[in-house]
């Protein structure tokens, strides 16, 4: 028999899961085409491929082209604090699951662009 102290705390800990352990897998189904007018602000810093960068000596990662389930991963952990770059977390903290399913979807083709 399951002690009533446990079935009280059960609920407690399935939420808690559900806010911690956010990952890539369980994002909606992203859409590039989408993806592409969201990541509008994020290319003045990325510098993705045939846009200009406006800060040319501001060091930041490469992001087009990356795994598409990697660059979702990262924005998310920004969103959620596990990664805790200001800059970023401020970017993510803007972004809803589907925005961040679209825009990974985006990027992830982007590097394949001319
Ligand atoms: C003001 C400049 C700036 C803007 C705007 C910006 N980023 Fe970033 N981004 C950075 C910097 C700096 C880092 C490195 C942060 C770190 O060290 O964790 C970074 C890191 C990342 C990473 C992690 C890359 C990796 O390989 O770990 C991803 C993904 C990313 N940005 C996506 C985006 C997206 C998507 C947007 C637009 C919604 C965006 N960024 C807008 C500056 C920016």
């Amino acid at each position: 028999m399951i002690h009533p102290f446990r079935m009280r705390l059960l609920p407690a800990f399935l939420l808690l899961g559900l806010g911690v352990t956010a990952t890539a897998a369980e994002l909606p189904a992203g859409d590039a085409d989408r993806g592409r007018t969201k990541a509008y602000t994020c290319r003045g810093c990325h510098g993705i491929p045939g846009y200009r960068n406006v800060y040319p000596h501001y060091h930041v990662p490469l992001i087009a082209g990356q795994n598409e389930a990697y660059l979702a991963q990262a924005l998310l952990s920004y969103r959620e604090g596990r990664r805790r770059h200001p800059t970023m977390r401020a970017q993510g903290l803007t972004l809803s699951d589907q925005d961040i399913a679209d825009i990974a979807a985006f990027l992830a083709r982007a590097g394949e662009r001319p």
